[in-house]
Parts: structure tokens; sequence; C-alpha cells
């Protein structure tokens, strides 16, 4: 089962990814955690390029191509073979980060993003996705308060010093996305504390892998 965390910076996806997998290893299942960009050698090396922000000059088309680069490797050497094996993969960021970045944040034509993460991914999608959804400033406030105690080099945050209205279509766009593929999309109110924000996905998780699991 291939699962996928999704929503704007500071929404939560890495906290509560990491809970997700303490929580389904204690069931039994083994869990396959992962990230994009990245998740193999040659993605991270890809992802450094896309999040420092001394890379002002990347252009729209390149910055596309490169998220679809890396998610092409990563999808052919590690995200395939682990469902194969049976495992369920957790992946914090997939194709849908790119429709709502490039495609509906940046202004990039949405069909020929949807036709580069087709190429990318092989046609692979997430069984569930678990949208993330806050309010632009919530979400803002929480980067930035992280971002403060690492040091300049770790701060992977080029996206954090766009303008609020990025932000606010990002939002619009992940929501968009959500409704439009309502089958596989799970909208969890991010802006409440953790915990609250762990019983929903906790919910979540119960009923659409032991559902999966069950048939
Ligand atoms: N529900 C919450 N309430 C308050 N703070 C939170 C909550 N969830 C996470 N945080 C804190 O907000 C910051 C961002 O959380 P996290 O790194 O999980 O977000 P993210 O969605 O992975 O962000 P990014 O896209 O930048 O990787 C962290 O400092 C985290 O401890
Ligand atoms: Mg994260």
């Amino acid at each position: 089962m291939f699962i996928t965390f999704e929503g704007p910076e500071g929404s939560g996806k890495t906290t509560q990814l990491a809970r997700a997998a303490d929580y389904l290893r204690a069931q039994g299942l083994t869990v396959l955690q992962t990230r994009e960009p990245g998740g193999t050698p040659l993605a991270d090396r890809i992802r450094e390029v896309l999040l420092d922000a001394a890379n002002t000059g990347l252009t729209p088309s390149a910055e596309l191509l490169l998220y679809a680069a890396a998610r092409a490797q990563h999808v052919v050497e590690k995200i395939k073979p682990a469902l194969q094996r049976g495992e369920v993969v957790l992946c914090d960021r997939f194709a849908d980060s790119t429709l709502a970045y490039q495609g509906y944040a940046r202004g990039l034509d949405l069909n020929l993003v949807a036709q580069v993460n087709l190429f990318a991914t092989g046609g692979l999608e997430p069984d569930l996705t678990l949208l993330f959804d806050l309010p632009v400033e919530v979400g803002l406030a929480r980067a930035g308060a992280r971002a403060k105690h690492l040091p300049d080099e770790q701060r992977e945050d080029r996206f954090e010093r766009e303008e609020i209205a990025f932000h606010q279509r990002l939002r619009d766009g992940y929501l968009h996305l959500a409704k439009a593929h309502a089958e596989r999309f799970r909208v969890i109110d991010a802006a409440a504390d953790v915990d609250a924000v762990w019983q929903r996905t906790r919910a979540i998780l119960d009923a659409e892998v032991l559902r999966r699991r069950g048939r």
C-alpha cells in the first residue's frame, strides 16, 4: 500500500509520518519511510539543488523537470520494489506536491504538469493521500519557528520565502486536488495540536489500511 503525505510547509507531514510509521510497525506491518524530493542518493543530490535558497535563478520548467527526474529515480529504485515486497510505503510528498506547487502555485499549465508526473511515475498513484490542511499564516509561522533553530545550510526554505499569495494558491490547489480525487484523498485539519492531528490521522489509517488488508 502506497500512502502519501501532502500539504504546505509546516503542516505537520513529517511529524505525522513518523508517528504513522511507528504505529503501523507496532501493528506488525513492514513500513518503508521515504520522502520527496529525494529517497535515493541521486535524488537526494537533486533535492539539495531544489531546496537551496541560493538557487534563485532556477526557471519554473527546470524546477519541474528536476522534481520529475528525482521522482523517476525514486519510484523505480525504491518505491516500486518496496510495494512489490508487500510493504507499506509512507512517502513525505509525491506527485500531488508538483501539481500544487509548480502547477497551481507557480502557474505552470496543469495538464503539462500532469503529463510530466505521469512520465516520472510510470503511472504509479498513491492508494491513499493524507492532505494536512491549515491556514497559510499558521503553516508559515510554524516553519519559521523551526528554521530559527537550524544553521543556514540546513534551512530548506526556498519556498518559505515566497509571497503569501503563492501559499494561498498552493492551499487552494491542494483542496482542489482533494475534491477531484476524493477516492484517495483524506483532508485533515492540521491547525489543531499535534496529538489531535494524530488522532485523526490514526483513525484514517485504521479505516483505510485495515479496509484494504481485509479485502
Ligand atoms: N499540530 C501541530 N501544532 C503545532 N506545531 C506543530 C504541529 N505539527 C507539527 N508542528 C511543528 O511545526 C513544525 C513543522 O512541522 P513538520 O516539520 O512536521 O511539517 P512539514 O509539513 O513536514 O513541513 P515541511 O513541508 O517544511 O517539511 C515543526 O517544528 C513541528 O514540531
Ligand atoms: Mg517535512
